[in-house]
């Protein structure tokens, strides 16, 4: 079983995915971590990020694994763990460039849809997170889902989770931050954000995260 979860920074779908797919013993599956991963090893070798034929082939070349964990996902990079270095603010103001590039997406899609299916045939079932998995990454997946919250309420959750980081960040900073990041992911040429064909729109804004994954599961379980 395949399902998509896809929605704008903040909607929600990063931890529903994670605990629609604990829930249903089936894997998970963070396509973020792609743009995010290949985004750190961009730096780390400084390259030009705006040089998209360099970005997209060190991302055909990129050694890159990703496992499950308790908390979310393990990523390790060339061996070593990066999970925490590619949530800092400074990737996920860079991951635009990688984002962005047709070229880029090329690779990490076949890379997601792989990497995706793999996890498919062993777990069972993958719950796939991003923004592209139901229109361009998995669009037969079983159930497609698309959550979406106000642009205030979804500025506040990620204000709490940096805030709880001990990141120094003000609520409004961080409204504008998502406001741009909505712009980009609506109007990139390749994999914009959109609802697919097909999905299940949930607005979660005034949901607990229990409330959400029991909607999500409720529409699970009807399609099965
Ligand atoms: O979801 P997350 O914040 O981890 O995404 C990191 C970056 O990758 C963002 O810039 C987002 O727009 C982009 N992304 C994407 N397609 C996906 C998943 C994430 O363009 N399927």
């Amino acid at each position: 079983m395949i399902i998509t979860i896809d929605g704008p920074a903040g909607s929600g779908k990063s931890t529903a995915a994670r605990l629609l797919a604990k829930t249903l013993g089936i894997a998970y599956l963070d396509t973020g971590a792609t743009y995010r991963a290949l985004t750190l090893a961009a730096m780390q070798r400084e390259l030009n990020l705006a040089d998209e034929a360099a970005l997209a082939d060190l991302a055909g070349r990129l050694d890159l694994h990703m496992e499950p964990a308790e908390t979310g996902t393990v990523v390790v990079l060339n061996g070593q763990d990066v999970s925490a270095e590619i949530r800092t603010a400074e990737v996920t103001d860079k991951a635009h460039h990688a984002a962005d590039s047709p070229a880029v997406r090329a690779v990490l899609v076949t890379l997601q849809r792989r990497i995706g299916e793999e996890l498919a045939r062993r777990s069972g079932g993958v719950v796939a997170e991003g923004r592209d998995q139901g229109s361009v990454v998995f669009p037969d997946a079983d159930v497609k889902f698309y959550l979406d919250a106000s642009p205030e309420v979804r500025a506040r959750r990620r204000y709490e989770e940096m805030a709880a980081r001990g990141e120094d960040v003000s609520l409004q900073q961080v409204l504008e931050a998502i406001r741009r990041r909505d712009q980009r992911d609506r109007s990139r040429p390749a994999g914009p954000l959109v609802r697919p064909p097909g999905a299940i729109e949930i607005d979660t804004s005034d949901m607990t995260v229990e409330q959400m994954v029991s909607e999500l599961l409720r529409w699970v379980r009807r399609a099965r």
